[in-house]
């Protein structure tokens, strides 16, 4: 039974959250740094037109009004000894975002591990699931990065290489998903896209920008060729952005990660967030149609999500017997009450994790709703099942909730 307690927050948690918040703030501000940047630069891609008197070296220029100012800029390709000392580079938005990312992603879910793993989807131990999340990210980033540098890729159109990765990302998605927790599943594609994007920056795109700039400063002329290489990992990253959005979201929305087909929802989102760049940026008013398959994707991922109708059903039918609000309460404060209250016996979340607690009556009869969501749809409360709930339980909270959740 649950034991009340004083109101004492130990030290480490408290420190823990903290850094958690710094680290995210900012993840945050770089990652918008990060995407603000690369937006802008597709945008003049496309903006930038052919200036109307010709001037040598210049591919197109713009002018732009922004916050009281006029600006005019010039797209060059500069010649030998053209390019003068301070020039500005883009990179660091790009490092930060990275390390900042990979140190949530020890802090939230190697350091305790009860976001990582998940006992009803499997066994493994923790350190394998560490093994295995880490290796994901140089494998991932090795296989991808010999892939597009092998002959399949540098020939286009490479229909093949882009098929072949997509083929990947599905099995990488469903081998995690059967392995971690859905929500760790989601966040290690999201930190396997996020590795390749700043390896491409650091290891592909500024390696090439470096060698054309040696060459002008040189005297030599630049091969601008090398520009082109590493364009085309610039629109991978452009690709992998909105997908990558919306896996930083996930932890929020446990319908996506939870259920049995959760690699599949994954993948869905993926094709719909990528295929609404394509629409958004891609060249010209023909790429409209990728509208189309983005919200035939989206669609699916809501169906994919949705909840079983068969269990619903199944608990209108039996909901003539409603529980007890006593029933409901002893179930509550023996299976959620351990982390969700103000004088928990489990502390490894700090106080009220996500906000919530169940110490009054009125508290869980609020919550009602969220407790379906999360105890009886998509079951990630308790978390990892921390609590050992059964099925029975879950199925007495369901038949009360649909009887309106009464207070006796
Ligand atoms: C081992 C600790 C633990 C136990 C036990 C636990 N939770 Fe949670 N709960 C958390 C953590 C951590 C979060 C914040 C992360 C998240 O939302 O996944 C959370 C968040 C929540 C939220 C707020 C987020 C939302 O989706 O609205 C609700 C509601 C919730 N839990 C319900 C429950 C219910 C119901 C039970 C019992 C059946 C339960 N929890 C048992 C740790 C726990």
């Amino acid at each position: 039974m649950f034991v009340q307690r004083e109101i004492t927050v130990p030290m480490t948690s408290w420190l823990a959250d903290w850094t958690n918040l710094l680290l995210r703030w900012t993840h945050f501000i770089a990652g918008i740094a990060w995407i603000g940047s690369s937006f802008y630069f597709i945008w003049l891609d496309r903006a930038l037109a052919a200036p109307a008197a010709p001037r040598a070296g210049v591919e197109g220029d713009l002018w732009m009004v922004h916050s009281g100012g006029f600006y005019q800029v010039e797209k060059r390709r500069p010649g030998p000894g053209e390019v003068p000392a301070v020039l500005h580079w883009f990179k660091w938005e790009a490092m930060f975002t990275w390390i900042t990312g990979i140190s949530l992603l020890v802090l939230v879910y190697y350091l305790s591990g009860a976001y990582l793993l998940d006992p009803s989807v499997s066994r493994i131990s923790r350190s394998t699931a560490i093994a295995l999340g880490l290796g994901l990210l140089v494998v991932g980033w090795l296989v991808y990065d010999g892939l597009w540098s092998s002959r399949l890729a540098t020939r286009p159109p490479p229909r093949l290489a882009t098929t072949i990765s997509l083929i990947l990302l599905a099995g990488v998605s469903y081998a995690l998903c059967q392995l971690l927790s859905g929500r760790a599943a989601f966040m290690h594609i999201g930190s396997l896209l996020g590795t390749i994007m700043v390896a491409n920056v650091w290891m592909r795109i500024l390696p090439a920008q470096r060698e054309m700039l040696a060459a002008t400063r040189g005297g030599r002329p630049a091969d601008f060729t090398l520009g082109e290489h590493a364009k085309q990992r610039s629109v991978h990253n452009s690709y992998m952005t909105f997908p990558l959005l919306f896996i930083m979201l996930s932890n929020h929305y446990p319908a996506t990660y939870a259920g049995p087909r959760n690699w599949l929802v994954l993948l869905f989102l993926f094709i719909a967030g990528a295929a609404v760049r394509h629409a958004m940026i891609g060249r010209g008013a023909s790429t409209r149609w990728a509208l189309v398959p983005a919200a035939l994707a989206l669609a699916g991922a809501m169906f994919l999500s949705a909840p079983k109708r068969a269990a619903t059903a199944q608990t209108r039918a039996t909901a003539d017997t409603v529980p007890s609000f006593a029933a409901v309460r002893s179930v509550v404060s023996q299976r959620c009450q351990p982390c969700h209250s103000q004088y928990q016996s489990d502390r490894t979340f700090g106080p009220a994790p996500g906000g919530v607690t169940f110490d009054t009556p009125e508290s869980i009869v609020r919550f009602a709703e969220r407790i379906r969501v999360r105890a009886v749809e998509t079951k990630t409360m308790p978390l990892a099942n921390k609590t050992g709930m059964t099925d029975q339980e879950r199925e007495l909270l369901a038949r009360w909730i649909v009887a309106g959740a009464p207070l006796q």
